[in-house]
């Protein structure tokens, strides 16, 4: 592992504000929140409006307001929105990757393809206006014509983490506004920024004032209002399951749509075949890009005994080569975590691996030397002799984490990979054509990869998973607008005059 030296510069953060009804507005609470670059954490990203409740009010009746002369927009001409809001993001990418490593901590390469999704989503789904919204079906029934058409939702009010600033909010903003409904979003307190320059640049691109409107502040606060509120017509969320369960909970209640997409302990399941080279190389850029917190981060490796002792020799080489750092430094391979709380939530699993008799063959520790000592560094952590029911191998940890889990037949890595609460990526590694056709059909995950990360899914394919993973909803992929929207159909009879 080397050290790379950390850009230290401290400085008073700008104010922003959240954006309400087309307008940069203070919080009634007159009080600000500091967001700071989790590599430095002396250095402040900005500050930040803590909203209220009468924030979030203020924010629900400005979508609602402006909701119906949006939706009587064609819908091409609000796919042109999104496409001119792709070429301003384009031209931006650079300023706003660079911003977004200072605040979330992933490092250049990854917040470079984090605003890409962003590009590649508002492309994407501006085409979407242009195609077909419902439709037509034969009657069963003489002198009749049968339809299906699509409508908004209403408002909908989005809750967005940290993990992926821009690519999350982006990925369902921009089919809910293509839908017609307004928006309502809530980004995650540690990184507040991006959220709300993707709202200025929609702004700059068309979008009239009160269509998207961005608040910040307390999580459970607002989430739960939101989720609660009587003029919000459906919540799209993407966080952690235990956050999922709320508020599915509060929307149930009202009977409101609520589309989750949670946690997950994705597993690599590598066989006696596989490529190890390819499988290592995998795993490590899964289980350590952006520091192990995506929500499809390879955490479990399901290794069969025969190709186990070289395959861990190998991860733990690949792992101790990683330069860790500040990601805006291009030497550096793996940035932060998001804070400080996070270091000590992901050591705190190192000691639970100890406790339940795991072996830790490397890392377990904060990453120490003067020029880390302001940033929320981990080591990247993998544990041997993982077994299927210690908490190492079933709770999502978020952070640097590999918990290795040996096997000694394909019945039994599928017995092992299935055998969590949830279900939302997984990788297998192998050559052999009935074994791929085997876990195709056999693994529960809503992202199955062959040969390749866990991580990376592209955005013209459904994203989502199974079990605890989600609830049965898939953004992106052709159904994004739908998502967001209702189908109604329509039955026309046109019988002959009777007389
Ligand atoms: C997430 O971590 O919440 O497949 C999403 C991937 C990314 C998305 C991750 N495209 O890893």
């Amino acid at each position: 592992m080397s050290i790379s030296p950390l850009v230290s510069s401290t400085e008073e953060g700008q104010i922003f504000e959240n954006f309400i009804a087309g307008e940069w507005r203070s919080s009634t609470s007159g009080e600000t929140f500091k967001s700071t670059n989790p590599a430095n954490t002396q250095e402040i990203v900005g500050r930040f409006q803590k909203s209220t409740l009468d924030d979030l009010n203020a924010a629900v009746a400005a979508a609602k307001q402006a909701q119906p002369a949006w939706a009587a927009i064609p819908a091409p001409q609000r796919g042109e929105i999104l496409l001119r809001t792709a070429l301003i993001l384009q031209e931006r990418q650079e300023e706003l990757a660079t911003l977004m490593t200072r605040e979330m901590g992933k490092v250049l390469k990854e917040t470079r393809g984090d605003v890409q999704t962003a590009i590649d989503v508002a492309k994407f789904i501006a085409s979407e206006g242009r195609r077909a919204q419902g439709e037509t079906l034969p009657s069963a029934l003489p002198d009749k014509f049968n339809m299906t058409m699509r409508q908004p939702m209403g408002v909908v009010g989005i809750i967005t983490p940290w993990n992926f600033p821009m690519a999350i909010p982006a990925w369902k903003t921009f089919p809910a506004l293509l839908a017609g409904n307004a928006v309502v979003l809530k980004p995650a307190s540690d990184t507040p920024l991006l959220a709300l320059k993707m709202a200025d640049i929609l702004h700059e691109a068309g979008l009239p004032a009160g269509v998207l409107n961005v608040i910040t502040g307390p999580g459970s606060l607002l989430g739960n209002a939101l989720a609660s509120h009587k003029d919000v017509n459906m919540i799209s969320l993407t966080g952690s399951t235990e956050v999922g369960r709320r508020v599915a909970e509060i929307c149930g209640r009202d009977l409101r749509r609520c589309a989750l997409e949670l946690g997950g302990k994705n597993a690599v399941v590598v066989l006696e075949d596989a490529d190890l080279e390819l499988a290592v190389e995998s795993v490590a850029w899964g289980a350590f890009g952006t520091t192990g917190q995506r929500c499809t981060a390879t955490s479990r490796v399901i290794v069969h005994t025969a190709v186990e002792q070289e395959f861990t020799d190998r991860l733990v080489a690949a792992a101790e080569k990683l330069r860790i750092g500040n990601g805006l430094d291009p030497q550096v391979d793996m940035g932060p975590l998001v804070n400080k709380g996070r270091v000590q939530a992901v050591h705190t699993y190192t000691q639970v691996g100890e406790q339940e008799g795991a072996r830790l063959v490397t890392g377990g520790a904060p990453v120490d030397g003067d020029s880390y000592s302001q940033g929320a560094f981990y080591k990247p952590t993998v544990f041997t002799g993982v077994q299927p029911h210690m908490r190492i191998a079933r709770e999502e940890i978020f952070g640097p984490f590999v918990s290795i889990l040996p096997v000694s037949s394909y019945e039994e890595a599928v017995q092992v990979a299935n055998g969590t609460e949830y279900g939302l990526s997984a990788s297998v590694f192998t050559n052999d054509l009935r074994t791929t056709f085997r876990a195709m059909r056999d693994i529960e995950a809503g992202l199955l990869y062959f040969n390749a990360p866990t991580t990376g899914a592209e955005i013209h394919l459904p994203f989502g998973g199974m079990k605890a993973s989600g609830n049965g909803h898939r953004e992106l992929g052709r159904h994004a607008v739908e998502e967001f929207s209702e189908p109604k159909s329509v039955f026309v009879s046109y019988p002959p005059r009777r007389k």
